[in-house]
């Protein structure tokens, strides 16, 4: 009689080989951790997000010609696009494939990816993008009841009709794009949009109350250590927190719900998106968006959706204390960083490398079309090639060396900084050595006490390839290394500019003379260094 495990193995093997024939083949985009650091995995390699977010109303088929141009200046390799549900479910459980299925032949085209945005039950706290049929009946999709008892523009999340709509056409779409998209063009998905209630702090409908007033919920006791005691209510676990605890679970298992149904269908990489409190001074929930995956509920929101992989920031805070303390925030165990939004005006660009430098998988400034909007103060006054270009200019350099830029971050060999208000010069350590990137110091001659750009647009990476040869690159700035070796000082045996082109560096001269003499420094323009350094 043969044994029971050949048979399995032969199952096991045919079972894998279903699931990629069913992909096209290729493994499904996924993120991985390992060691504490995460990677976003497409084509099981790790992938970097240089990302680009379209405005709100620029996914229409007939915007995207205005569309394309500003994704290829910016030269980004994903767009980050909206699928509206009243345009994807028109009439009650039929759905309308032609948007998405634009997109993702117009992607391929022009040889970008997808991160589709599904504007569902929540836009920005609100319910905007409900299907016509479902605004008509606004009992059976109700809105939350504030605290005086009237109407809040915020959908409640303790609607069960809300939610099996919801439930039903998102897994509607993740179905299509199964067997729409073997290839992978798509590579995340965001379910809904910036989650959770602007003019109130829950949902005072006497449905909410009533949970309010019941226990809370087991998984999310244990999730967060609290132990109040067999049937303890909210008021009694959390005190002062917990109208906000109770409407941040409330959202988070809705939205949860939601990213479960797709998931079933289709096992891409989910993730929502927050619209942040002041992480140095947050106030009262009220004063921000109370529900959504604020930093402080990302515990509660990691409980209550497990379906979705990650919360993910939309940062408009130009300061830079402010914008390092959201990436250190989300970028957190438990948690991959990933900047799905943020602001369009020159001095959000450098956060890019902030971001790389918190081992982001990816990074979109907002609102990247020609439609003619733009959304200042949040963003530019006006989107051209002009105030494109500090993006671009990131996109240019990083772009040939994406695949490159993702693995060292995994690998946990890559520092990246941006210069901040007020400090004008930045130590990396490496072990042995250290890199020291300063700004406004001029190319050529010494470098004490740099003053800082006029305006702070300095950035730089240091990635560390061997014992003593390390990638370099940056903008407006100047990178320097020095030993830790007692009494040694650091000698550049050789500085190689190139390229990386299949996986190799490649390279197109050596730096030396007035290049190196004071240190590496780095204009606008897009250069990388292999530099291999000895002592003396
Ligand atoms: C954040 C939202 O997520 C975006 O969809 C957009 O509304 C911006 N705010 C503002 O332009």
């Amino acid at each position: 009689m043969p044994s029971i495990a050949p048979r399995l193995l032969c199952t096991a093997l045919l079972a894998a080989a279903a699931a990629l024939a069913q992909t096209g083949g290729a493994p499904l985009p996924r993120i991985v951790q390992k060691d504490g650091r995460y990677a976003l995995f497409v084509d099981d390699a790790p992938f970097l997000i240089l990302g680009a977010q379209v405005n709100n109303s620029s996914a229409w088929p007939a915007m995207l010609p205005k569309v394309w141009p500003a994704i290829a200046y910016v030269e980004a390799n994903t767009i980050e696009v909206p699928i509206y549900w009243e345009q994807f479910e028109p009439q009650p459980g039929q759905f309308d494939y032609a948007n998405l299925d634009t997109l993702l032949s117009q992607a391929r085209e022009h040889n970008v990816r997808l991160v589709l945005l599904w504007f569902g039950a929540w836009k920005n706290g609100s319910s905007h993008y409900m299907p016509l049929w479902m605004k008509a009946e606004p009992e059976r999709y109700p809105r939350i009841t504030g605290k005086d008892g009237r109407a809040v523009d915020s959908p409640s999340p303790h609607a069960p009709a809300t939610l099996a709509a919801d439930q039903r056409a998102f897994a509607a779409l993740m179905r299509h794009l199964k067997t729409a998209d073997q290839r992978h063009t798509v590579i995340l998905v965001q379910v809904e949009n910036e989650a959770g209630t602007y003019g109130a702090v829950r949902d005072y409908s006497p449905a909410a109350q009533k949970l309010f007033e019941g226990p809370a919920p087991r998984e999310l006791l244990a999730a967060l250590h609290r132990d109040a005691g067999r049937g303890a209510n909210w008021q009694e676990v959390f005190g002062a927190e917990s109208e906000e605890l109770f409407h941040a679970w409330s959202v988070a298992h809705f939205i949860g719900q939601v990213a479960a149904a797709g998931k079933a269908e289709y096992g891409l990489p989910l993730y929502t998106n927050a619209a942040l409190r002041d992480p140095l001074q947050p106030g009262p929930p009220g004063s921000y968006e109370s529900g959504g995956p604020t930093d402080n509920v990302i515990p509660v929101w990691k409980a209550a959706a497990p379906a979705l992989d990650l919360v993910a920031p939309d940062i408009y805070m130009s300061d830079s204390a402010r914008y390092l303390k959201v990436l250190e925030l989300y970028g957190r165990p438990g948690n991959a960083l990933f900047v799905p939004e943020t602001g369009n005006s020159a001095v959000y660009a450098r956060f890019f490398f902030a971001a790389l430098g918190h081992q982001a998988i990816g990074f979109a400034p907002f609102g990247i079309d020609y439609t003619g909007y733009s959304n200042a103060p949040l963003g530019a006054a006006r989107i051209n090639e002009e105030s494109l270009a500090p993006f671009a200019l990131n996109y240019k350099l990083i772009g040939p060396m994406m695949r490159e830029i993702a693995r060292l971050n995994f690998e946990g060999r890559l520092q990246a900084v941006a210069e901040e208000s007020g400090a004008h010069s930045q130590t990396l350590e490496f072990g042995p050595w250290k890199a020291v990137v300063s700004y406004g110091v001029p190319a050529f001659g010494p470098g004490s006490n740099p003053p800082g750009n006029p305006q702070p647009v300095g950035r730089a990476l240091v990635a560390r390839l061997g014992d003593n040869q390390f990638l370099a690159a940056g903008f407006f700035c100047r990178i320097d290394f020095r030993t830790n070796a007692p009494g040694k000082q650091r000698e550049f045996l050789r500085v190689e500019e190139g390229a990386y082109r299949d996986g190799e560096f490649q390279a197109e001269r050596l730096w030396n003379g007035d290049q190196t003499d004071w240190g590496l420094n780095f204009s606008s323009a897009p250069q990388v260094l292999r530099v291999t350094l000895g002592t003396y």
